[in-house]
């Protein structure tokens, strides 16, 4: 797809990072773009933002992707607003947690893995059938760099969201045939971004309906600090010795690290994704840390999971 002019697109998690950088990017280049998200002020400001650089409409939906039912209430809202037709199909929204299968919370696991693995799914289910009558279409799922490297580092579970995000590359790789046999009109790429500067360690608290950080209770702080005495390495003797406040304010400083010292911002990670598009790439690798982690995977299959393979320090503190 050359031009994404006059074009309608959806877009999954528009409030924030990437999804409302990929907003802005659609709407200025001409596309009518219909965002959802559990955030309705969010996707007001993402929506002002499109109004005032002067693009094309951006409609908004509240929907948790992680619900069919909500999920097709969103689709009824686009053939309202939008018509019967969608050309472009991001499936971005997502959050992280749920990391520890044996010993974390069943409840965290099964809304990071529902967020991220359901939410591309049911918007396949839902948007794919209006793709079908387009000239052109292409859908966009947001797997990350651990959809092929299962880790944050030796020291971090990290099971639903890896599971997640390899279910989307398998997902969106198998579909590349798929389309080709039923839909060819119809492409599909799977996005693997690396570090990105966004708020998705902050909203991902939310989303699994914990407090903020710095609002934590006893009992959270509690279970956080057992669960980080529980892992091996530097954290957990350093973690021995804080306070409950100085634990808040560890993970409201990790919260706000990964935001602002990310080797490439939403903006960037967007155009990035939309020149992929242009240029049909069916796996988009985003950041020069996602490409330098995809080449030390490869060449090292056998060691991504012993404690010395070091990838980039931005990758295992992310994501
Ligand atoms: N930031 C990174 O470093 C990074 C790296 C690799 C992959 N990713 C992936 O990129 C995508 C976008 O993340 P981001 O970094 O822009 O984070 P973000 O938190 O800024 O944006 C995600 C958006 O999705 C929304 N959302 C969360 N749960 C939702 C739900 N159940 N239903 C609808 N909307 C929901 C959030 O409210 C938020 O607006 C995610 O799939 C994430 O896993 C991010």
């Amino acid at each position: 797809m050359q031009s994404f002019a006059n074009k309608v697109a959806v877009v999954t998690g528009g409030g924030t990072g990437m999804g409302r950088a990929l907003t802005l990017a659609l709407s200025k280049a001409g596309a009518e773009v219909a965002i959802c998200d559990v955030s309705e002020t969010n996707m007001q400001e993402t929506q002002s933002l499109a109004e005032s650089a002067g693009g094309a409409r951006v409609t908004t939906c509240v929907c948790d992707v992680s619900s069919e039912s909500q999920m097709n209430a969103f689709q009824a809202h686009v053939a309202n607003h939008h018509g019967d037709t969608v050309h472009l199909l991001f499936n971005n929204a997502g959050i992280g947690g749920g990391g520890g299968f044996v010993a974390g919370p069943r409840d965290d696991w099964e809304r990071t893995f529902g967020v991220c693995w359901f939410g591309v799914y049911f918007g396949c289910r839902a948007f794919v059938p209006m793709m079908l009558g387009a000239d052109e279409a292409h859908i966009i799922n947001t797997s990350s760099v651990n959809g092929f490297w299962a880790s944050i580092g030796p020291n971090t579970p990290h099971t639903a969201y890896a599971a997640a995000k390899f279910a989307v590359k398998g997902f969106s790789e198998a579909l590349i045939t798929d389309l080709r046999i039923n839909a060819p009109h119809i492409h599909v790429s799977v996005v693997m971004p690396g570090h990105i500067g966004t708020s998705i360690a902050i909203n991902s608290r939310k989303v699994l309906g914990h407090s903020d950080a710095l609002e934590m209770s006893e009992d959270e702080v509690k279970e956080l600090r057992e669960r980080l005495m529980h892992q091996q390495g530097d954290a957990a003797a350093h973690v021995m010795n804080l306070s409950d406040d100085q634990l808040r304010e560890m993970v409201h400083q990790q919260g706000l690290q990964f935001r602002d010292q990310a080797p490439t911002t939403a903006e960037q990670a967007a155009e990035i994704i939309l020149q992929g598009v242009r240029d049909n790439q069916w796996r988009i690798l985003v950041g020069e840390d996602a490409h330098q982690l995809d080449a030390r995977v490869r060449a090292n299959p056998w060691d991504v999971y012993e404690h010395d393979f070091r990838a980039l320090t931005s990758i295992t503190e992310a994501n």
